[in-house]
């Protein structure tokens, strides 16, 4: 079983021996639920570190609505069997009010387009403000030396470098490919919500990429052709956004004659999902 941690000054406590002995301390940031996409990241973790920490946190700040807050599934006992198997050292498990304390009133923000586009257009901006937030505290309670993060939110990885640059956090940022089920879904915690018809309907979410992807290894170039085809073979699901977009700074691209992200967000059901894959000419 890993070391279980619930205040900020007992996470202090813990680490201080190692980075006393200069150890390399890793992080991998999560809101629980765990599967084999944050196991993939605490196995990074892992072999690059001396130190693993595992935070389990649902960040109330990043979500928009509170329905989906409510509904975000919990699954702590599981958890800690799957960090334990992971070899991760520490879980750092806070309650709410020791991350937001009576009084808190700290907001980190990042401004342009970053924030703007894709998830930021569709969820708000507010999402990515608390998530600069909660990671900001996170980076300033732990002090990793490297953090991970996933390629399944893509966005949100671009806005953590953002964050690491402009504030100077001096810590290295890992983003770690998107681990899928066999049949192409990619692992969310949310998928736990899906009935197996709506299972069924989240797939199409990938089906769009690969024939984006088909498409434009096969030379179109046109991104309005390719996300017309794309598109027409998502099935039973309200389509948010389906976007080409240059993998650094997400804006839309206007011709394809390099590696593009088509990044895709839509409901299934009650439940929202995302996904996207790297597009290569
Ligand atoms: P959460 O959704 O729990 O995801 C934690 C990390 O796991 C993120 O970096 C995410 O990109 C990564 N991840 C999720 N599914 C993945 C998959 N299928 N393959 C690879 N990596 C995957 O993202 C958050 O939590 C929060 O916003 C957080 C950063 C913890 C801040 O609250």
């Amino acid at each position: 079983r890993p070391t279980v941690i619930r205040t900020v000054d007992a996470l202090r406590e813990a680490l201080a021996p190692t980075r006393r002995a200069g150890q390399r301390i890793g992080l991998v940031p999560t809101m629980g639920a765990l599967h084999q996409g944050h196991r993939s990241l605490m196995d990074r973790a892992r072999a690059e570190c001396d130190l693993v920490v595992v935070s389990i946190f649902v960040n109330p700040r990043q979500f928009d609505r509170a329905s989906d807050l409510q509904a975000y599934p919990r699954t702590e006992e599981a958890d800690l069997q799957l960090v334990a198997d992971a070899g991760a050292d520490l879980v750092f498990a806070p309650a709410t009010d020791e991350v937001y304390p009576a009084g808190f009133g700290a907001e980190v923000r990042l401004r342009g387009p970053l924030v703007e586009t894709l998830e930021g257009a569709h969820r708000g901006s507010g999402h990515f403000h608390g998530v600069t937030t909660v990671v900001s505290k996170l980076f300033n309670m732990c002090r990793p030396d490297v953090a991970y993060f996933g390629r399944k939110d893509a966005q949100q990885a671009l806005v953590i470098a953002q964050l690491v640059r402009d504030l100077d956090f001096g810590i290295r940022i890992e983003t770690c490919p998107t681990i899928r089920d066999p049949d192409g879904l990619a692992l969310s915690s949310r998928n736990s919500r899906l009935s197996p018809s709506e299972r069924q309907r989240a797939l199409t979410l990938k089906q769009s990429l690969d024939i984006a992807a088909e498409l434009v290894a096969g030379g179109t170039t046109d991104p309005e052709t390719i996300i017309a085809a794309a598109t027409t073979v998502l099935s039973g699901v309200s389509l948010e956004y389906f976007a080409l977009v240059d993998p650094r700074t997400l804006e839309p691209v206007s011709s394809i004659d390099r590696p593009v992200l088509a990044a895709i967000a839509a409901e299934v059901g009650e439940v929202r999902l995302i996904d996207n894959l790297t597009l290569l000419p």
